[in-house]
């Protein structure tokens, strides 16, 4: 394992207030989000999808690293340029997801497991070869009546501790991400209770895997109310408890803590972040950046609609939302960047 590698790229992907796009998403789910927009479900549109964002002119000035799939992470551009290549060349840092999805977890009913951790060393080393820089895990929590439970948390925990490990062995940098759902109507304090104990399980596991904290991103949900509770907070409460919960249990080696958007809007994502960075900046150890899927492309998806004539507009709205949450990374971000534009 070459450590300062590791540091490095760490660093160099929350450097500079840029952040990730993910855009990893599954052959399933690129089809549903396809579906909805009326655009084919095939591997030629997907293809297509995928060219349109990695090139699209200048998004490496607020985009540091974008996360592939497998299929991504193998297809080319139209010229035949390969996409890793083409995001190299730009200064975007390729990346791969590696876990093979959310199951049920047995005995534990409304729980999921992440799978994917068999045969992971050799696949690792093929991402590795094909130029890929780091990696990203999901693990799902589910909040509802009695759970999430210990061993779901514990289960999970583990999981992403031993993917981590096994990145930094083949020298990629591990996105770890447990994401507590948005799903429900409890409110933003349970979400809080959840998200600290789940980040405890795994900074302990984490820490029993002999997982170097300096070499890791964390990619966690925001704090935030179920989606269907009738209490919904202020951005500045969002990133008061946001901030707090994450300030008890993330150790400051951790480089940066870059959030997933969950289903949130494009436009409240970037206004969340801008209000931690605007008011926790200069306090925290750690860059409070983005690594967001939905929150940067859903805008993109909907102007694209499967049309090349769509193409560059479509572009222009995956680059406004990279600025805006650039902006957000400096706390400069103000909703009136918003005016003006055509909204998906
Ligand atoms: P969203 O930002 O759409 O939640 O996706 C982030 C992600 O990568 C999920 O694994």
């Amino acid at each position: 394992m070459k450590t300062r590698e590791l540091l490095d790229t760490a660093k160099a992907l929350v450097a500079a207030d840029r952040g990730l796009l993910a855009m990893d998403e599954s052959n399933p789910t690129c089809n549903k989000r396809f579906a909805a927009q009326g655009i084919p479900q095939t591997e030629g549109a997907r293809r297509a999808y995928r060219e349109l964002i990695v090139t699209a002119p200048g998004l490496h000035e607020s985009i540091s690293g974008a996360i592939l799939c497998d299929e991504t992470i193998h297809q080319h551009r139209e010229d035949g340029t390969p996409f890793i290549k083409v995001l190299s060349d730009s200064g975007i840092i390729p990346g791969i997801k590696v876990d093979a999805g959310a199951k049920d977890l047995a005995g534990h009913r409304g729980e999921k497991i992440t799978e994917g951790l068999d045969g992971l060393r050799e696949r690792l080393a093929v991402y590795s070869r094909l130029g890929a820089r780091f990696a990203k895990w999901r693990a799902v929590i589910t909040v509802g009546v009695g759970i999430p439970s210990r061993g779901c948390m514990d289960a999970n925990a583990n999981s992403l501790a031993r993917y981590a490990a096994l990145c930094q062995e083949a020298g990629l940098v591990p996105i770890v991400e447990p994401e507590v759902l948005m799903d429900g109507d409890h409110g933003m304090e349970r979400c809080r209770k959840v998200t600290e104990e789940v980040l405890h399980s795994v900074f302990h596991q984490l820490y029993a895997q002999r997982v170097i904290l300096e070499g890791m991103i964390l990619k966690p949900n925001m704090v935030l109310p179920g989606l269907s509770c009738p209490k919904q907070k202020d951005v500045d409460a969002v990133a008061d408890a946001t901030v707090g919960c994450f300030l008890r249990a993330v150790p400051a080696a951790v480089p940066g803590i870059a959030f997933l958007s969950g289903g949130q809007s494009a436009e409240l994502a970037s206004a969340r972040l801008n209000a931690m960075n605007a008011r926790f900046k200069s306090l925290v150890p750690w860059a409070l950046a983005f690594s967001f899927a939905r929150a940067i492309q859903q805008p993109a998806l909907e102007i694209w609609r499967g049309e090349e004539a769509n193409v560059g507009a479509a572009q222009q709205a995956l680059l406004h939302r990279a600025r805006c949450n650039r902006a957000a990374r400096r706390g400069e971000y103000d909703a009136v960047m918003e005016t003006g534009r055509q909204r998906g």
